[in-house]
This record gives structure tokens, C-alpha cells and sequence, in this order.
């Protein structure tokens, strides 16, 4: 596997804090591209974590799972923290639980559910449409796909506020602010308690939902363990909840601020298929980890068993060596091999899902507000991390 000798630079910083990539979560990663085609990292990790820069080994490294195991997704965790189902999972195990969910998350399906989506995300936008200025991020980007959530898994939306501060404090915490992790683990078992409390429910009085879904499907012949179910339902919120909030984020800051792009897609609506795939590639907001399971020489790269990968996708969905003009946002971009959704055996599983999210989210709103902008860039806080996104975006119109 050897191609290069080159010395690998050290780099320095924390993912869940570093100032640098919290103030710019994307020309982060092309500062790290520049340094060299790995990387490797000590601080804030629990082992030696690699970083390659480039699209072709990050590809590379997503569909190798024999050499690279998902069961440490986090580089800052023990890889006995928790085994979230299916992603942190490897081989036939994984294949079994992914494909249990499989039905859900279909092309088919996606439609299926479309008019439902447009349904919320229309009451969301109308609530403030004639307000002249909104939150963008509490007032929408982060209830839409709540509620979405919310419906697939059978739960009341009234509660969309309280899973919403739990997502925030476990995600969005950062080290400096806890650093013995308190806040994030009670934000954690909070989740974990009323998952669990909902499962016992569902189980009492099934219904059409994902959940009960699970509850009576079977594993090997066996119904699933509490345990598992708990795993399951945790990582279907944590997956289908921030990232599309942080995406649908990031495409609205950018029609704001590029006024020329946005009325492109006001006055030709379709090219907002084409503009949304731009969007994923441009602002990445996934950087994933894996654990290596043996000593290896990855095109030159020395890792020893126990080592972690981190996989960022930023990094190479702005790769220049992929990506014609990759540092622009080209809406009609025609070749567009991104993997926003990763790639390999855990490819987002939501993926139509998603894009049928950020398509609806798009056209509704430039239906009722094809003019805004940003009220006061000042205002703007946004966060990096394993999934990067806004925390707070003020627009106007
Ligand atoms: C723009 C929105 C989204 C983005 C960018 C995104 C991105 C990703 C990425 C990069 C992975 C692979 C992680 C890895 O290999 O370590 C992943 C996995 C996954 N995603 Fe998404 N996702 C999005 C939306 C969703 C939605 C809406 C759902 C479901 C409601 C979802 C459910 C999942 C699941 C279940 C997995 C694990 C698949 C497996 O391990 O086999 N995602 N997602």
C-alpha cells in the first residue's frame, strides 16, 4: 500500500473546541489539505488519530471496513463508551441490523412521506412568514426535522422542545465548557430515559411507527434486547435530527449572502435538486472516525492497531483534485461524485430522506421569502465537531 515516504506533519486540536475550526468548520479543513496528505493528531483523542486530506484515501478508508472498523466512530472516546446500532457496528452483524431498517428508508418511501414533510415544513415557514425576520435556526432548522423525526417514531411534538435541548447539550457542548463531560453524559442518560420509558409504552400499546416496528422485528429469531432497541432509537434521532438541521443551515446562510444564486433558484425552481447536492459537497458538516484493526502502511501512512482514522468529509468533498473549482459553489454543477452521505457499508442510511428534507425546505421557503438576508452576521454563532452546523442565524426580510 505504500506509495509515499513523506514524513506525516503533527497537527494540534480538539475537534470538540478547537477556536480555529469552530470559527470556520469548512476552510478549516482546507487549511489541514494544504498541510499534507496525512495528518496525525494527539490532542483531544483518546489514541494516535490519522487524518488523511484527500478525497481518494478518505473514499478509500470509508469502504475498507476490514481494515478500518466503525466501532469507534468518536476519536475522543473509549470505543467501550456505547455501541450505537448500526453505525457503530462491523460485518454480518452490521448487515443485519442495517437491513431490519432498510424498509423505511427507501426511495419509495421518501416520497411516500413528502407531502407530510411539506405539510410541516409549510405550517413551520407560515408561522413568521409575516414577521419580516426570524431565527432561522430555532424558529425552523431545527423543529423541521424534529418533527419529522418525531413522526416517524410515533412520538407526541409537543415534547420537540426537550429532545431539542438534549440533542444541543450532547452535541453541542463544548470541552472547555465540560470538561469532565457531565453535562453531555446526564444530557445523554435524559435521552436514554425517555427512549427507554417510550419503549416499555410501545410495547404495552403497539403502533404504526418505526419503534414498534423494531420492538416486534427479529434478530437471529430473537426479538432485540431493550438494550439494543435503546441503541437503535438513539442513533436514529441523533442521525435524521442536526444533521439536516446543520445543512438546511447552511443553505440558507448561503442564499442570504449570494443573492444571485438564490433568485437562479427563485425564478428556476429546478435546479434545486442540482443545488442542494452543491450545497452537501460544499458545506460537509459530517467528520466521522474509525479504529485501525491492524498494523498497516496506508499509502505510506505507518498505523498500528488501536490507532484512530478520522474521516473528514469536508476535506474531501473540497478536494481541488475531485472537484473542478472546488472552492466554489457551482448550483448547476454537473459532475458531482460527492459523499456527504459517506460511503462504503454505512452509507446514510437517510439519504433520500434527507434530500427530500432539503429540497421540500428549500422550495417552500423561497415560495413565500425569495428575499432575505442575514440581520446581523455579529449574531452568527455556529459549532464544529462531529456533525458542524449554526447555533444561532438571525435573518431578515
Ligand atoms: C443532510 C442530512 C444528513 C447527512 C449529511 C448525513 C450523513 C451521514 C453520514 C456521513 C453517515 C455515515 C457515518 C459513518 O460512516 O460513520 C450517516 C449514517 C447514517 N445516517 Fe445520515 N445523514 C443525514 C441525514 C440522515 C437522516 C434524515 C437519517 C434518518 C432519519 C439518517 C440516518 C442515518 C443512519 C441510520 C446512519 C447509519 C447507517 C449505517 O451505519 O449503516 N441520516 N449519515
Amino acid at each position: 500500500m505504500t506509495d509515499t515516504q513523506q514524513p506525516i506533519p503533527t497537527v494540534e486540536f480538539d475537534i470538540r473546541s478547537d477556536a480555529a475550526l469552530w470559527a470556520d468548520p469548512w476552510g478549516h479543513w482546507d487549511v489541514m489539505r494544504d498541510k499534507g496528505r496525512f495528518l496525525v493528531n494527539h490532542t483531544g483523542v483518546v489514541a494516535p488519530t490519522w487524518i488523511p486530506t484527500q478525497y481518494d484515501d478518505i473514499y478509500e478508508a470509508f469502504r475498507n471496513p476490514t481494515l478500518f472498523s466503525s466501532r469507534a466512530v468518536t476519536p475522543w472516546e473509549e470505543q467501550e463508551a456505547h455501541e450505537w446500532i448500526p453505525v457503530e457496528l462491523d460485518g454480518m452483524k452490521h448487515t443485519k441490523y442495517r437491513q431490519l431498517l432498510m424498509p423505511f428508508f427507501t426511495p419509495a418511501k421518501a416520497d411516500e412521506l413528502a407531502p407530510m414533510v411539506r405539510e410541516w415544513c409549510s405550517e413551520l415557514i407560515e408561522r413568521f412568514a409575516d414577521k419580516g425576520k426570524c431565527d432561522f435556526i430555532g424558529d425552523f432548522g431545527r423543529l423541521y426535522p424534529t418533527y419529522i423525526f418525531m413522526g416517524l417514531m410515533g412520538l407526541p411534538v409537543e415534547k420537540a422542545d426537550m429532545f431539542l435541548d438534549w440533542a444541543d447539550q450532547l452535541m453541542h457542548t463544548p470541552a472547555t465548557e465540560d470538561p469532565e463531560g457531565t453535562i453531555r453524559a446526564e444530557a445523554g442518560m435524559a435521552i436514554y430515559g425517555y427512549l427507554g420509558g417510550l419503549i416499555a409504552e410501545r410495547k404495552a400499546n403497539p403502533q404504526g411507527d418505526i419503534l414498534t416496528y423494531l420492538i416486534n422485528a427479529e434478530i437471529d429469531g430473537q426479538p432485540m434486547p431493550d438494550s439494543e432497541l435503546l441503541e437503535y432509537a438513539f442513533l436514529l434521532y441523533m442521525g435524521g435530527l442536526d444533521t439536516v438541521a446543520g445543512t438546511l443551515g447552511c443553505i440558507f446562510r448561503h442564499l442570504a449572502d449570494n443573492p444571485a444564486d438564490r433568485q437562479r433558484l427563485v425564478d428556476d425552481p429546478s435546479l434545486i435538486p442540482s443545488a442542494i447536492e452543491e450545497f452537501l459537497r460544499y458545506y460537509s458538516i459530517v467528520t466521522t472516525s474509525r479504529l485501525v484493526t491492524e498494523d498497516t502502511d496506508f499509502h505510506g501512512c505507518p498505523m498500528h492497531k488501536g490507532d484512530r482514522i478520522q474521516l473528514s468529509i469536508a476535506s474531501a468533498n473540497r478536494d481541488p483534485r475531485e472537484f473542478p473549482d472546488a472552492d466554489k459553489v457551482i448550483i448547476d454543477r454537473e459532475v458531482n461524485r460527492h459523499i456527504a452521505f459517506g460511503a462504503g457499508p454505512h452509507r446514510c442510511l437517510g439519504s433520500y430522506l434527507a434530500r427530500a428534507e432539503l429540497k421540500i425546505a428549500v422550495e417552500e421557503w423561497l415560495a413565500r421569502i425569495p428575499n432575505y438576508r442575514v440581520a446581523d452576521p455579529s449574531t452568527i454563532s455556529q459549532h464544529a465537531g462531529g456533525v458542524a452546523g449554526y447555533g444561532r442565524l438571525d435573518l431578515v426580510w
